[in-house]
């Protein structure tokens, strides 16, 4: 596994990271029951085995499936040594008790006395969500407290879009880390022609990186089947490889159910040789070749 140092939060962390939203959400991307015993019982496994092959970043939150990925993250993870992962958990935008609440129900959930990271659960912000957020006494403030507390080790927030308000709060200085939705269709974070993106602007920064969604959510998967119904081919690795191979991303998250998923996306971790050239990738002039 390749480890590397996540920003300026100073912790070295593997670069593939395991995404909890898959183990919670009821019929995410595909029929899925996660109350049933044998889905916990694959989802334990998985997590242990991602523990085994060297995963040291997981990323969960009380959203996905109304606490149940936190409770199942907490079954694996929470009687482990605290310093030998780093637990990343979110906060749906709210108001200053409400970031409260939710880590004191997180926390519960995940069976430990902090957390390592603590992010925005973000969506879409639009402008006025950003500026309450940073706003005195708004979110920003309690996640400070929270940091000054202990409660949370580090900060930060998540973003789907690469708009104003993840640009200002990349510019803020209050966040150590961001999550973005970075993959193969949706490329607007790294944009090396022009050279544009909140990926290049969160790197100057010095922010942690993580990035959502490297196989797509199931999108592109989704597309060849409408364009090509007959078309067998695994594009998943080829998705995964694709955000491995941008060196702005420390930590690449992907969703994962099954132990079978975890090893697969661990060799596709260390498939060094695998990885692309974006630059030439996006390469628009046979003068820059
Ligand atoms: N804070 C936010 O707003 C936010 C939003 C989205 C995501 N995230 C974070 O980012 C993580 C990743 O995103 P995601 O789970 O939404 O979507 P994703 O990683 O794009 O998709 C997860 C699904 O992709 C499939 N998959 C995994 N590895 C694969 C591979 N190598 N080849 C083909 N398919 C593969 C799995 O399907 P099977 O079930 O068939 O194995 C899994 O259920 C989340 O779990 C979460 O931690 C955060």
């Amino acid at each position: 596994m390749e480890y590397v140092q996540f920003g300026k939060t100073g912790a070295t962390v593997s670069r593939l990271g395991f995404g909890g939203a898959a183990l919670g959400v009821k019929n995410y991307i595909r029929p899925y029951d996660p109350l049933s015993e044998e889905s916990r019982d694959t989802a334990h496994k998985a997590l242990e085995t991602a523990l085994e092959l060297g995963v040291t970043y997981f990323d969960t939150a009380p959203a996905y499936g109304d606490g149940v990925s936190e409770t199942i993250f907490g079954d694996v993870l929470g009687g482990l040594d605290p310093g030998r992962i780093f637990l990343a958990t979110t906060c749906v935008p709210t108001d200053y008790d409400g970031v409260m609440r939710s880590v004191e129900g997180s926390l519960k959930r995940l069976r430990r006395d902090y957390v390592v990271l603590l992010q925005i659960h973000g969506g879409t912000y639009t402008d006025e969500r950003a500026r309450k957020i940073l706003a005195p006494q708004g979110m920003a403030e309690a996640m400070e407290k929270l940091k000054a507390d202990g409660v949370a080790r580090f900060i930060g927030f998540t973003s789907e879009d690469n708009n104003r308000a993840a640009f200002d709060f990349i510019d803020c200085g209050c966040f150590d880390a961001v999550q973005l939705c970075y993959n193969f269709i949706f490329q607007h974070p790294y944009e090396p022609s022009r050279p544009f993106g909140s990926l290049l602007a969160a790197e100057k920064q010095g922010l942690g990186i993580a990035s959502m969604r490297a196989p797509t959510s199931g999108a592109f998967q989704r597309w060849i089947k409408m364009i090509r119904p007959d078309d067998d081919f695994d594009y998943g690795p080829a998705l995964v490889q694709f955000v491995f191979s941008n060196p702005l991303v420390d930590v690449v998250l992907v969703g994962m159910r099954s132990p079978e998923r975890v090893r697969q996306n661990v060799a596709i971790a260390n498939n060094l040789a695998g990885r692309i050239d974006l630059r030439a990738l996006h390469r628009r002039s046979a003068a820059d070749s």
